[in-house]
């Protein structure tokens, strides 16, 4: 990829997700890429994205991508286990900049881990597509993969609810069914899901269970190099955060995973 009209190394990366859950991508990049600018959009309005159909997100998302062609984005990250699963393909070539879908982007890495059998988490469109099984299988076709969805786990983290007793409960028995196929490892399958390792790990081992933005933020980093994008900025990046509906919720719900210094801006389209 060229530096194309418009863009150069300093202009923003974009993310997007249904809510909050994409910070847990974005918190990973800005690790490693502490320099680069970023905006940040979570769909408040339509969450969940994992009950909707293939036709209502690529409503949500032609937007939103035309949001980050407007802010001049060099690359735009798919901070969503749901989109990439159901729509990347029909939206990868819209426009001149780059798209890293989540599950794509580290199927290949996850396909070389030395284990037999592998759960997935997810959410219930990102299940039915089987995308993850599909991607892992193209590389490796002997890993057992146990797929479930968890209809519950993105309510209790846009809701801010985690330590509610109820919620625990919920976890538990969605994580005790995965448990009983005995998988040697499980993927948080989706991007809202970090926020509950603190309570999965009250019920098994923490290092059971695969985040895949770690291996997302290393393979954007790489390839914004290869592609000579990378920022020569030496100064701390500006991130910059919108939503659709609710500022005040995303902020709080945010908290336990990633501080905001302030609300994000509302935005419609
Ligand atoms: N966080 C998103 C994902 O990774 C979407 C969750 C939802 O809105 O259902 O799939």
């Amino acid at each position: 990829m060229s530096i194309l009209k418009n863009i150069s190394k300093d202009s923003p990366i974009g993310f997007f997700d249904s809510g909050v859950g994409g910070l847990t991508v974005l918190d990973k990049v800005k690790r490693l890429l502490p320099n680069e600018n970023t905006i940040f959009f979570g769909d408040t309005l339509h969450v969940p994205y994992g009950e909707k159909t293939k036709e209502q997100l690529l409503k949500f998302a032609i937007p939103i991508l035309d949001f980050f062609k407007q802010n001049n984005c060099k690359a735009v990250v798919m901070a969503c286990n749901t989109t990439s699963s159901l729509i990347y393909e029909d939206i990868k070539d819209m426009h001149d900049f780059k798209i890293y879908p989540v599950v794509q982007s580290v199927a290949k890495i996850i396909s070389e881990f030395k284990i037999k059998s592998l759960g997935v988490f997810a959410t219930k469109a990102t299940i039915e597509s089987g995308a993850y099984e599909r991607e892992i299988h193209k590389y490796n076709p002997n890993m057992k993969v146990y797929s479930q969805y968890c209809p519950q786990w993105v309510p209790i983290v846009e809701n801010g609810i985690i330590n509610l007793s109820e919620s625990k409960c919920i976890i538990k028995s969605d994580l005790d069914k995965m448990l009983s196929k005995r998988p040697e490892k499980i993927i948080l399958g989706c991007t809202h899901y970090p926020y509950l390792t603190g309570v999965l790990s009250e019920f098994t081992k923490n290092d059971l269970f695969i985040d895949p933005s770690t291996f997302l933020s290393e393979f954007i980093k790489s390839d914004l190099a290869n592609n000579d994008l990378l920022t020569d900025s030496v100064s701390l990046g500006i991130d910059k955060f919108y939503c659709s509906s609710n500022p005040a919720k995303f902020e709080q719900s945010a908290q336990t995973f990633y501080k905001l210094d302030k609300e994000p801006e509302l935005i419609t389209f």
